[in-house]
């Protein structure tokens, strides 16, 4: 897997000269606050110590060309050209995010990309809202543009999902990618996008266990569940579901039809155990943080449906290991990955037995490794 050095070789190997600007843009792992994003409400993701990067220099002319070594692609387009089906499927986020800024008044300038990643592409770990934020932070440091804020431009990700590539996401992966900090995992208000850093305890480590399932139905499931969120707040004549809290639910909850009733009873114990499991994490409770892990799990797998038989069969095994606090689902679900709390002095005996095991359930190769979080996405002149 192609990390900064491989990228900055590559460009030079294959465009015989050397890139101005080297952009990096971290993946991210969700401890806690799933579906809670996009109703205004808490997540807790981390980034984590993988991440994409984009080596860069600008074109005399008014042609695009991108090298792709993760989907080994070489392809020229057009300034302007933005859209269309004639182009490989591969370069859309960096379309979408050339559109968006030249969209928003700035000339861009014609320019050769190389763009690599250590993250696993499509596996859970919000590999394309990092391309996002890596594409951006390049293009802004070509256009000597410095005076967008992390949250501006992860905001900016996101209307490239939303008006771009038609993914009706939160605003949790983007900002993740932006405004996450080495040695921190990032407690998000998702109304005001203020942020506040929570630092895991030493003494666990942080696992992501991609279940090697692919995500299916995420976008018309994931899209469904918004809508039925949204129109869950509007019923009860609130702005968003983080509107509504716990003590509420009781009175709340028989105005609503039953399958209402679930999303939305996710939706409200969600942002609670999530702010809980701050709590925990800052007074090192870690067998609490991880009791609230499981919650999470069963409440996304019962009442807000969107867990698959493959993440079900990770979480309970993780669960059952000695020296695992907790484990959920992460992510938008159905597929993708999981994460796991494990007592560090732990981990190898914890990967060990449950990956062997889910592969007997499932015939799938998972695969199991610890992070730590990164800093951050930035960019860096060369020249
Ligand atoms: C996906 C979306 C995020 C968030 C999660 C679920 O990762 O991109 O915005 O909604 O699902 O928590």
């Amino acid at each position: 897997m192609p990390d900064e050095s491989a990228v900055l070789h590559a460009f030079q190997a294959r465009l015989g000269r050397a890139p101005a600007v080297i952009a990096r843009a971290p993946g991210r792992i969700n401890l806690i606050g799933e579906h809670t994003d996009y109703n205004d409400g808490f997540v807790l993701p981390m980034t984590i110590d993988r991440a994409t990067y984009v080596a860069a220099a600008p074109r005399t002319d008014d042609q695009v060309r991108v090298i792709s070594l993760d989907f080994d692609g070489d392809y020229t387009f057009r300034l302007g050209d933005w859209h269309g089906e004639a182009h490989p499927h591969w370069t859309r986020y960096p379309r979408g995010v050339m559109w968006l800024l030249a969209e928003k008044g700035y000339t861009l300038t014609g320019a050769d990309l190389v763009i690599g990643s250590d993250l696993p592409i499509g596996a859970g770990v919000s590999s394309s809202a990092s391309v996002e934020m890596a594409v951006l932070e390049m293009l802004l440091a070509l256009l000597h543009v410095d005076t967008y804020s992390q949250a501006e431009k992860a905001l900016m990700g996101v209307e490239v999902e939303h008006r771009f590539i038609g993914m009706p996401c939160g605003v949790m992966d983007q900002m993740t990618s932006a405004a996450g900090d080495a040695g921190h995992a990032l407690l998000i208000d998702c109304r005001t996008l203020e942020t506040q850093l929570v630092s895991v305890p030493d003494s666990a480590a942080v696992v992501v266990m991609d279940t090697a399932k692919k995500r299916g139905l995420v976008d018309s499931e994931y899209g469904l569940r918004r809508r039925q969120c949204e129109e869950a707040a509007r019923l009860l004549g609130v702005r968003a579901l983080r509107d509504v809290t716990v003590a509420d639910l009781p009175a709340v909850l028989p105005r609503l039809e039953p399958v209402i009733q679930k999303r939305v009873r996710h939706v409200v114990t969600e942002n609670d155990r999530t702010l809980q499991a701050v709590d925990a994490l800052r007074s090192g409770d870690l067998a609490r943080a991880g009791a609230l892990f499981n919650a999470s799990h069963a409440s996304l797998r019962d009442d807000y449906e969107v867990s698959c038989r493959e993440l079900d069969v990770i979480v309970e095994l993780a669960q059952a290991q000695p020296g695992c606090y907790g484990a959920r689902m992460s992510g938008g679900g159905f597929g993708g990955c999981a994460v796991a709390l494990v007592d560090r002095a732990r981990v190898a005996d914890f990967i060990a037995a449950v990956a062997p095991a889910y592969q007997a359930q499932t015939g799938l190769q998972p695969d199991l490794y610890a992070v730590s979080p990164s800093p951050g996405s930035g960019v860096r002149r060369l020249s």
